[in-house]
């Protein structure tokens, strides 16, 4: 039996998971974009961070970077953005000890209209995550939409979830989240809080 409840998202899960992650965010807060691709999720976290906030955001596809960056200019944030042409599993390589994360996205799977061979994996993604949740401040949000209509993302979004679960109910509240559409294709999130520090 999964140790958290599956619930039922009346909206769009990506809309969804940007409503939820706004709540930890704030004028110079620390957002992580763990897959960059088309953008689209970096300028909804400059938004939020503001000016003196920071996107850090990573791609292994150079391309994508390259066109994310443009979007970002001409939306006129990129000032705040910092994107690594690299695996999310190498966090660690680009942060800080000591900088806390407030709020991190993670959308699965292939870039649209990009090449569909070029996944994220669950060795990585849960490198990722570990590494995210080592800097996420109390309160901190993370989202982690999983696709699973392609080859190899059932697996992924199996894997996840097995992690999720073993992580400490102390620690992180999570929850899964289907779509109103719900099928054994349909894509998931997970909102992973972590739980604010209670005084002794
Ligand atoms: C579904 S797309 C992301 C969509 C994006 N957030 C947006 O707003 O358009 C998934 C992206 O993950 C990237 N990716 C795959 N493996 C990765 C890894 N190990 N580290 C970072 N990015 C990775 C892919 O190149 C692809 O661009």
């Amino acid at each position: 039996m999964p140790k958290f409840s599956l619930e039922t998202a009346s909206q769009r899960l990506t809309a969804e998971a940007a409503s939820w992650l706004r709540e930890a965010l704030f004028e110079g807060a620390f957002a992580v974009d763990a897959t960059v691709g088309n953008g689209f999720d970096s300028l909804f976290l400059a938004h939020q961070v503001g000016k003196t906030g920071t996107v850090l955001g990573f791609d292994v596809q150079k391309r994508a970077l390259g066109d994310a960056r443009e979007m970002l200019k001409f939306a006129g944030t990129i000032d705040r953005a910092r994107f690594i042409h690299d695996s999310h599993s190498h966090l660690e390589n680009y942060i800080e000890p000591d900088q806390l994360v407030h709020g991190a996205m993670f959308n699965l799977g292939y870039l649209p209209r990009g090449d569909r061979r070029i996944i994220t994996r669950p060795e990585t993604t849960i490198l990722a995550l570990q590494a995210v949740l080592r800097h996420l401040t109390p309160g901190g949000r993370i989202t982690v939409l999983a696709y699973r209509g392609h080859e190899g993302g059932t697996f992924e979004y199996i894997q996840i979830r097995l992690y999720l679960e073993e992580l400490s109910a102390e620690f992180v509240r999570v929850e899964e989240l289907a779509g109103s559409n719900d099928s054994e294709t349909a894509p998931r999130l997970f909102r992973i809080l972590k739980r604010p520090t209670v005084p002794e």
